[in-house]
């Protein structure tokens, strides 16, 4: 039996389940204000004690199931192109390491999957970003995964695939940690190059940070925004787990990509896929 999103959220305080109530109506305005502002959404708090203990206990009997890189990246994970200028952003390798817990190693009876099959939490994102419909994304790997960062982790500046990410954080790290994103710097038809090789060579003017707290829900349109989380620091690990959703049904990831973060790919990664867009990824 999967767990209630009541098991999750206190639905007193936060009434996800009413969407007609002026206090949902609140929230979800003021969701879409930051989205629209800057692609960043914090639900602080979303989860119960309770709740979340369960979930950081189940997240630290998977930790370690986690598929570590630690190598040097450009911001897209894509080959060096040595035929480009030197401070071209696409030769521009920064170092990363982190490990990512693919989906199907979530226990049988994951707590944290519920949470993320839950179709009215589904329907509350999707409101916040004003969709009518969003999906589960179809990919097995990728759709449900936890980024672990041990102390001395770092992830470097990156985009995601999916348009947009739903976070949440499970267990944080002492210090560091911090949330560092850029809003927009690339959009559907453009790179943007210019943009990401000021940021890459230290101009951090456009740069907004945020301290996530643990149990906090965060909405994050990752396309087009630069982010990364900075070196962690103390004793703990920084467990995130993220719940991936798309616009289109039936989206996959790429291969290779899919072999970079968890280290496997499945049949359904070499097969023709629905991509969301032509951007590099
Ligand atoms: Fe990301």
């Amino acid at each position: 039996m999967s767990r209630d999103l009541s098991h999750f959220i206190d639905l007193e305080s936060l009434p996800l389940r009413s969407p007609g109530s002026d206090q949902y109506q609140a929230l979800v305005a003021a969701a879409r204000q930051a989205l629209a502002s800057d692609g960043c959404y914090v639900l602080p708090g979303a989860i119960r004690d309770e709740a979340l203990r369960e979930m950081q206990a189940e997240a630290r009997s998977i930790e370690n199931f986690a598929h570590y890189t630690r190598n040097k990246v450009n911001v897209y994970f894509s080959e060096e192109d040595t035929s480009l200028p030197e401070n071209h952003p696409r030769r521009f390798m920064m170092e990363r390491s982190n490990g990512f817990v693919s989906g199907d190693h979530f226990p049988e009876d994951s707590s944290i999957r519920d949470l993320y099959q839950s179709d009215e939490l589904k329907a509350f994102i999707a409101d916040c970003l004003g969709e009518s419909h969003i999906y589960h994304y179809a990919d097995p790997i990728a759709s449900l995964t936890m980024n672990v960062n041990k102390p001395g982790d770092r992830f470097s500046w990156h985009y995601d695939t999916n348009e947009f990410t739903v976070t949440l954080l499970i267990q944080d790290c002492e210090q560091g940690g911090i949330f560092q994103y850029v809003p927009n710097i690339r959009n559907k038809d453009d790179e943007c190059y210019e943009d990401v090789q000021k940021l890459l060579l230290g101009d951090h003017s456009r740069v907004k940070e945020i301290k996530l707290r643990e149990g906090d829900l965060q909405i994050f349109k990752g396309r087009y925004a630069l982010h990364r989380a900075t070196t962690a620091e103390g004793s703990t690990t920084r467990n995130l787990v993220v719940f991936t959703y798309t616009e289109k049904d039936n989206v996959i990831g790429a291969s290779y990509r899919s072999m970079e973060l968890y280290g496997k790919t499945l049949d359904v990664h070499s097969n023709a896929r629905v991509r969301a867009d032509a951007l590099e990824d």
